[in-house]
C-alpha cells in the first residue's frame, strides 16, 4: 500500500508512546471459561475481567441467548426506531426497570453509548420536562435571538424534531474520577462542566451554591469507581438535595449485580435509590454480556428515545443479547450467593494485600487497585504475575492519572480459594 504522509506522523506519535511505556496493543486472549483464558499457548487465571459473577458462561444465560438466536437470528437488523426494536428488547427493558426500581429503562448498544444518551437527554430536555419551561423563560428570551441567528447557518438536523436549547442553562458537576464516557458525553453537549475533587462533598456543595438563577445543575458520578474500586458517598450527595435543586445521574456500571438487596446497585443498597433521577448501567460487566441501559422516569426515557443521537443512529443490540441480559438479571436476583462470595473475597484480598507494602483502599468492591506509580513499574509487575499464570493488566495514563499507574485486579465469584491464594502470594512477592 502507498505510504501516506499522515501515516508517518502517526508512526512518530506511536514511537513516542512506546518510548514512554504508554503504547497500547491488543492481545489475542481466548476465553476457556468464566475465569480462565489461554494466551500465547499458555493458560492463565483471569484477574482482569469485569465478569464479576461469572455470568458470561452461566448455563441459563447461555441457553437464553441460544434460544433467542434460533428464534430471532443473530442481529437486530436496524436501529430501534426503524425496525430493530422487538419483543426481546421490550421484555429486557421492563425486567431491568423493575429490578432497578425505576419506571422505565432503554437499552443501548454499549454502556458508553448509554452514558452519551443519558447526558444528551438531560441537556436537551432540561428546559421542558425536568425543570419546567417557565423557569427558563427569561434566559431563553435573552438568548434565543442570537441562538436562532447561529442556527440559520447550520445544516438542518433532518431526523430530529426542532428543539429550543439555551446554552449555559445546564451545568454539569462531575466527580474527577468519573468514567471517560461521562466526560466525553458532557463535552459533546457543549454545556458547562465543573469537575469536583474525587468524593469531595464540601466542594460539590460549594459548586451547587454558586448556581445561577435559570440554571439547572446536574451532578454526575459513578457509584463504584472503575479504576479505584471505591464508592461514591451517595448518601451525602443525596442529602444535598434537601437544600439544592439538581438532577442526580449515577453510573452504576460496576455496582449493578454486586451491590443492593437484589444486586440492583449501590444506591439501592444505601436506601437512596429514589433520590437518583437517572441511573445508567452496563450489561457488559456483572451481567456478562454487552450493551447498556438508561433507567429513569417514563417521560425521561421517552425523551431519550426522541433526542439521544447515540440511541437514534445506532443499530439495536441483538435480540439474543437482550434475552441474555434479562436472564442474567434473573440469575442475579435468584443466586445472591454469587455476590456474597464476591464481596467476601474482595474484603479478604484487600485485607491481605493491605498487609504488604501496597496500600489498598478499604471496601468490598471487586476492583482492587495496586498502585505502582511509574508506567514501567506497573508493566514490570504485570509481567511478574503473568509468569505465575495470573492475568493481571497494568493500567496507565490516560486511563489513570500520571504517576498512578497500577495493576487493576478484578475478582469474580468464580475464582477458587486456591486461585485467590495464588494471587495474594504473587502480589506479596512483587519487588
Ligand atoms: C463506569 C463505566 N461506565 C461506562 C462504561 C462503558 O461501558 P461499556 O463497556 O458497556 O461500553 C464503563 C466500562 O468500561 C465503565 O467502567
Amino acid at each position: 500500500m502507498r505510504s501516506r504522509p499522515w501515516d508517518q506522523i502517526a508512526a512518530d506519535d506511536l514511537a513516542r508512546l512506546r518510548h514512554a511505556h504508554l503504547l497500547r496493543e491488543r492481545r489475542i486472549i481466548e476465553p476457556i471459561d468464566a475465569t480462565h483464558v489461554r494466551w500465547g499457548g499458555r493458560e492463565y487465571v483471569n484477574f482482569s475481567s469485569n465478569n464479576y459473577l461469572g455470568l458470561t458462561h452461566h448455563p441459563r444465560v447461555v441457553a437464553a441467548a441460544k434460544l433467542a438466536i434460533e428464534i430471532y437470528g443473530v442481529g437486530a437488523g436496524a436501529a430501534p426506531l426503524i425496525s430493530g426494536y422487538g419483543p426481546a428488547h421490550q421484555s429486557a427493558e421492563r425486567a431491568i426497570a423493575r429490578w432497578k426500581g425505576m419506571e422505565s429503562a432503554v437499552l443501548l448498544p454499549s454502556g458508553y453509548q448509554a452514558n452519551h444518551a443519558a447526558i444528551q437527554t438531560v441537556a436537551s430536555t432540561a428546559f421542558s420536562h425536568l425543570a419546567g419551561e417557565a423557569r427558563f423563560a427569561e434566559a431563553k428570551g435573552k438568548r434565543l435571538a442570537s441562538e436562532a441567528a447561529k442556527r440559520e447557518n447550520l445544516p438542518p438536523d433532518r431526523d430530529l424534531p426542532a428543539r429550543e436549547k439555551v446554552k449555559g442553562g445546564v451545568r454539569f458537576l462531575v466527580d474527577k474520577l468519573a468514567h471517560a464516557s461521562l466526560i466525553d458525553a458532557i463535552r459533546a453537549t457543549d454545556e458547562t462542566i465543573r469537575v469536583f475533587p474525587h468524593n469531595h462533598i464540601a466542594k460539590l456543595r460549594r459548586l451547587l451554591e454558586e448556581s445561577r438563577e435559570c440554571q439547572l445543575q446536574v451532578v454526575v458520578t459513578e457509584s463504584i469507581f472503575s479504576m479505584d474500586g471505591d464508592a461514591a458517598d451517595l448518601r451525602a450527595i443525596t442529602e444535598l438535595k434537601a437544600k439544592h435543586d439538581f438532577i442526580l445521574l449515577v453510573d452504576e456500571a460496576h455496582a449493578s449485580g454486586v451491590y443492593g438487596p437484589n444486586g440492583n446497585g449501590l444506591a439501592a443498597e444505601l436506601g437512596v435509590g429514589d433520590m437518583v433521577d437517572v441511573s445508567v448501567m452496563t450489561l457488559s460487566k456483572a451481567l456478562g454480556g454487552i450493551g447498556g441501559a438508561v433507567c429513569g422516569s417514563s417521560i425521561f426515557c421517552e425523551a431519550l428515545i426522541n433526542y439521544a443521537r447515540a440511541y437514534l443512529f445506532s443499530t439495536s443490540i441483538p435480540p439474543a443479547t437482550a434475552a441474555a441480559a434479562e436472564t442474567a438479571v434473573e440469575v442475579v436476583q435468584e443466586e445472591p450467593g454469587r455476590r456474597d462470595r464476591l464481596r467476601r473475597l474482595a474484603r479478604f484480598v484487600r485485607e491481605r494485600i493491605g498487609k504488604t507494602r501496597f496500600a489498598v483502599p478499604t471496601g468490598d468492591s471487586p476492583i482492587i487497585p495496586i498502585v505502582l506509580g511509574e508506567e514501567a513499574a506497573a508493566l514490570a509487575a504485570a509481567e511478574k504475575l503473568w509468569a505465575e499464570g495470573l492475568l493481571v493488566m497494568a493500567v496507565r495514563p490516560p486511563t489513570v492519572a500520571k504517576g498512578s499507574s497500577r495493576l487493576r485486579v478484578t475478582l469474580s465469584s468464580e475464582h477458587t480459594d486456591a486461585e485467590i491464594e495464588r494471587l495474594i502470594q504473587a502480589v506479596e512477592t512483587l519487588p
